[in-house]
């Protein structure tokens, strides 16, 4: 794809999670990446913002100067960029007005339930919120975040695949001797859709379970590279997950992956934070050398391309998903 190709792509007009909120400190700058572009977070005293981390005086990032209240001055040479990124100084002429074109190239960020969502052009709806963050019963952590050389798509149809769960994750998603997938239902929505009633035996489908039991999922799509996972184990009846994959694609082959975890057996046989992130990033780290090793690293859309079978609903409610949106950026 050419670079105008690229930003007409309506991936472009999508929420992606770039960062936490904890990521960034009063008066911080960093840099990240997004669909091959560079972007800058910085917060102000309280709020954050996104731009192009490319100054539009020589193209020095601005992800390495500094913020000065709600202001934020690029290395290089000092350019200062008021919130609404309009430059209201150049310190190498203190005397001159800079023009309304001296100008941070701005995108919407909007900080909500500890994430930073950021859309790189025009999103129809508002991003989707987190309930269970701030619900008494549910203790929240966030798992990672890794750099994996994997496709985002990829990534996100790797959280809604179960017929892996033997193969990949044997001691404790698999199941012993049965790989097989009961039908599950799949129910598309406006802004994504929902796989319900998904069951699987699992040796061990959270911290909570201590003997193998069934498990019964619900996926959902919330946006291009968002996901929730609610999970039941039978035999712990209280002890439930939710599982939001947060996926940020940097371009087509390389991906960023957060897991925003809240779960409701905090406590029980002195289950923490520390537990539940040790427990998720090692079934994480099963999954790397697959996504990793797929080919091709783009999604394929069409399905001459790849073969299907009924386990992989959800994934094909997924790439129909991506066809409605019109999505070219990251597929094949
Ligand atoms: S490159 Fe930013 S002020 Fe010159
Ligand atoms: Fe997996």
């Amino acid at each position: 794809m050419s670079a105008s190709e690229i930003v007409q792509d309506p991936a472009f007009n999508q929420w992606f999670v770039l960062a936490m909120s904890s990521d960034l400190r009063p008066h911080q700058a960093r840099g990240y990446e997004l669909l091959n572009t560079r972007v800058v977070l910085w917060r102000g005293t309280t709020e954050v913002r996104a731009w192009h981390d490319q100054c539009p005086h020589r193209g020095a990032a601005l992800s390495l100067g500094k913020v000065h209240n709600e202001a934020l001055s690029c290395p290089y040479h000092g350019w200062a960029f008021e919130g609404n990124g309009r430059c209201s100084r150049y310190p190498a002429h203190p005397d001159r007005q800079p023009p309304p074109r001296a100008h941070a190239r701005t995108f919407q960020c909007i900080e909500q339930d500890g994430c930073l969502w950021v859309s790189l052009g025009k999103p129809s709806h508002a991003p989707p919120r987190f309930m269970e963050i701030d619900q008494a019963e549910y203790r929240s952590t966030l798992v990672g975040e890794w750099n994996i050389k994997a496709n985002a798509y990829r990534v996100m149809e790797n959280f809604l695949d179960m017929a892996h769960f033997n193969f990949v994750h044997p001691t404790t998603l698999g199941a012993g001797a049965d790989s097989s997938i009961a039908a599950y239902q799949v129910e598309a929505y406006e802004h994504g859709f929902i796989a319900r009633d998904c069951r699987v035996v699992q040796l061990r489908g959270n911290l909570s379970a201590d003997a193998p039991a069934q498990v019964l999922y619900d996926y959902e799509v919330l946006g291009l590279t968002v996901a929730a996972l609610h999970k039941k184990t039978d035999n712990c009846s209280q002890a439930s997950d939710v599982i939001r994959l947060l996926v940020v694609p940097v371009d087509a082959h390389n991906s960023v992956i957060r897991m925003l975890v809240s779960y409701d057996y905090a406590g029980i046989d002195g289950i923490d934070d520390l537990a539940v992130i040790a427990f998720n990033r090692s079934i994480l780290l099963e999954d790397v050398p697959i996504l990793e090793s797929q080919r091709p690293k783009e999604l394929p859309l069409y399905t001459a391309v790849e073969l299907s079978q009924p386990s992989d609903s959800s994934a094909i409610e997924y790439r129909r998903y991506l066809k409605r949106l019109g999505i070219k950026f990251g597929t094949c």
